[in-house]
């Protein structure tokens, strides 16, 4: 099934009209965060927060949360690529995350198998991170 996809960088996450991605999103506010939503047709259907730091310089993902309903449908592998391409164009070396499963439908090794698949490699010393070299 082919599905439109699309990914806008916000500023006023207040105004999402999901409850659940403006709740993911209010958890994540702070100085170094950067809102991007995904939305399918159009509707809200995920989150992706990216944290851009830098001492040392780099992007780390903070957040990235597809609503049950959009999922498996490339909604996050969209997201995540979004999360790459910003990081590539402000020319930071790398991009890390924490695998952290944020509801029961999600597994540490699901996670840990689509982040594998995506370029990124268990960061050494550190059970849970990932990073991608950019
Ligand atoms: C992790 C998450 C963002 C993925 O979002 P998504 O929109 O479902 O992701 P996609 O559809 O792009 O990708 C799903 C992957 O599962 C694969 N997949 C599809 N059907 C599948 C199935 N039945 N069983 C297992 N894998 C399947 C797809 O091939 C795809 O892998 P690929 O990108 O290597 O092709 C989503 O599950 C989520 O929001 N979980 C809760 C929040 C969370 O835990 N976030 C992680 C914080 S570290």
């Amino acid at each position: 099934m082919a599905v439109n996809i699309s990914v806008v960088e916000i500023q006023d996450w207040q105004n999402l009209k999901s409850d659940l991605l403006r709740e993911r999103a209010r958890r994540s506010a702070g100085g170094w965060a950067h809102f991007f939503i995904a939305h399918v047709g159009s509707e809200e259907a995920g989150i992706l927060v990216l944290d851009i730091l830098d001492r040392p310089p780099r992007a780390s993902i903070h957040e990235i949360f597809v609503l049950s309903e959009y999922r498996l449908r490339g909604v996050g592998g969209t997201l995540l690529m979004h999360a790459v391409d910003v990081a590539k164009f402000k020319l930071l070396p790398t991009l890390d995350l924490e695998v952290f499963p944020l509801d029961t439908a999600t597994s540490r090794e699901f996670l840990t198998q689509w982040y594998f698949r995506s370029g990124f490699d268990a960061e050494q010393g550190c059970a849970r991170r990932m990073v991608r070299t950019l």
